[in-house]
């Protein structure tokens, strides 16, 4: 069975979903550790509560970026994972942290990117009156938000939404496709090569897209 690396900052809702996947026995893949940057985060106790091994690296006890990023580089290869799955890890990375996991780093981000990288990602949709809005999974690379898109969770705007009701859809999709993309990792249907994902062999050259039922909102 394949092995994984989870990184957190924060409330670990993705990190749930794909722990549920798991139980359910429609993902067969290891969480070898959840690691996490903030000691409050509450998704360390969803690890605990389903006995995954965790380990907390306060990135303020760190006199540079680098320094941190080794100290969690460290303690990641101690586990030799096939993949590191960042679920609401919300540190950016150094290029070296980046680089020594090129092509086996993936990250969820809440916005149809290249739209909306970096923060606020709901407040700035809806004040541009977008229509859609959503999630993107890509692979990592050192420059932020922009390697290579994977699937692309899409989900209408609606009148009246607000930061809060438009965060919970994105959320809901965000726990369908984050699992999606773990299980295509672990049937071995994924691939990258020179900053190209592949799915089947077949390159990516667009996202999946996986769009939320109408009647879901
Ligand atoms: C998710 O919405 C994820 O897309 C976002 O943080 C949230 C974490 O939620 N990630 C980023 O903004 C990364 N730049 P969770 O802790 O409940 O999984």
């Amino acid at each position: 069975m394949r092995s994984i690396v989870v990184l957190i900052s924060g409330g670990g809702s993705n990190l749930q979903a794909i722990i549920d996947h798991i139980k359910a026995e429609k993902l067969d893949v290891r969480i070898s550790l959840v690691l996490s940057n903030r000691e409050d985060a509450y998704g360390l106790k969803r690890a605990e509560k389903a006995g995954i091994p965790t380990a907390i690296i306060d990135h303020t006890q760190f006199e540079s970026r680098e320094l941190f990023d080794q100290a969690m580089a460290k303690e990641i290869d101690r586990y030799n994972p096939e993949l590191i799955v960042m679920a609401g890890f919300m540190r950016i990375l150094s290029h070296g942290f980046a680089e020594h996991y090129a092509g086996k780093m993936i990250n969820i981000h809440p916005a149809l990117l290249p739209a909306y990288k970096g923060l606020h990602t709901h407040r700035r949709a809806l004040a541009d009156k977008a229509v859609h809005h959503g999630a993107t999974v890509h692979f990592v690379t050192p420059e932020l938000d922009s390697g290579a898109s994977i699937v692309q969770g899409k989900v209408p705007v609606l009148a009246g939404d607000n930061e809060e009701s438009l965060q919970s859809r994105v959320h809901r999709i965000e726990h369908v496709i984050y699992p999606t993309v773990v299980e295509w990792f672990a049937k071995d249907r994924l691939a990258y090569l020179d900053g190209q994902a592949y799915l089947d062999d077949k390159p990516l050259n667009q996202p999946v897209i996986i769009e939320q039922a109408s009647d879901q909102h």
